[in-house]
């Protein structure tokens, strides 16, 4: 069985006082809920986030990584860096990456070994973009960046991994997918999962993002192969999060 994972991707959003202010109401009401949370912050958030969160259960997790240990990178942040600061989680491959700053499949598959030699968990982003999708090649797509992004994932470690499919379309557009449209990549996603790592496969979970409301999440969730949402704009919200987080009750129409 597959434990359902919601993550806040904040982006570029939020002061430390700003993140602070938001744990203290976000905390208090999703506790109890029996999911995995995620919050995904900007790096200088996460040394003052971290504690806000400890005994919650709230995962902290970065945006991005550098694949390299240490070194003349200036600008980047090392996985042992986000261990320090106590990241459990960290997105790799985001479209916004990839589109804006040339990060390829090879690049992101290398992010997500790094970080699983640190221990922390790799959310790697897949998803089409409208004219590829216009042109029928949603599912192509997908799958090469899938095959591309989790290439050097070894299957003793593929369980820890959580795949995001994420249409470029959907995000931030206010135009979620269906969960129709959503379910069918998410079961091609699961296909090429279970291609490349065997009966594994079915343990990773594969979480959508675009758009995710308060008001979708439900439907969304009740596919068989959707297990979570990554979640921008409306994660900036505790309590329009802390809706998306309990996605079971105060989600449902
Ligand atoms: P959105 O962003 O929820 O604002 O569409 C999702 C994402 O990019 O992770």
């Amino acid at each position: 069985m597959r434990r359902p994972i919601l993550a806040a991707n904040w982006k570029m959003h939020k002061t430390n006082a700003e993140a602070i202010d938001f744990a203290e109401a976000f905390v208090p009401l999703v506790a109890g809920a029996d999911v995995d949370v995620v919050i995904a912050a900007p790096f200088t958030l996460l040394d003052r986030l971290g504690p806000k969160l400890a005994g919650s259960g709230i995962a902290l997790a970065a945006q991005n990584v550098n694949p390299n240990e240490s070194g003349a990178f200036t600008g980047e942040i090392a996985p042992a860096m986000l261990v320090d600061v106590g990241c459990r989680y960290a997105i790799v491959g985001h479209s916004e990456r990839r589109a804006l700053y040339g990060e390829t499949d090879e690049v992101v598959s290398q992010k997500a070994v790094a970080l699983l030699a640190h221990d922390i968990r790799p959310i790697v982003c897949v998803g089409e973009t409208l004219e590829q999708r216009d042109a029928g090649a949603a599912l192509s797509v997908v799958a090469q960046q899938l095959r591309g992004s989790l290439s050097e994932i070894p299957t003793t470690r593929a369980a820890e991994v959580v795949v995001a499919y994420e249409p470029v379309w959907a995000i931030g557009t206010g135009r979620t997918a269906t969960p129709q449209i959503a379910q069918e990549v998410h079961e091609s996603v699961r296909a090429v999962l279970s291609d490349l790592f065997g009966s594994t496969g079915a343990e990773i979970r594969i979480q959508y993002g675009g758009s995710v409301k308060p008001e979708t999440v439900y439907d969304l969730m009740a596919q068989p192969d959707i297990d979570g949402a990554l979640v921008g704009g409306a994660s900036l919200d505790p309590e329009a999060f802390s809706r998306i987080v309990r996605f079971d009750r105060e989600g449902a129409k």
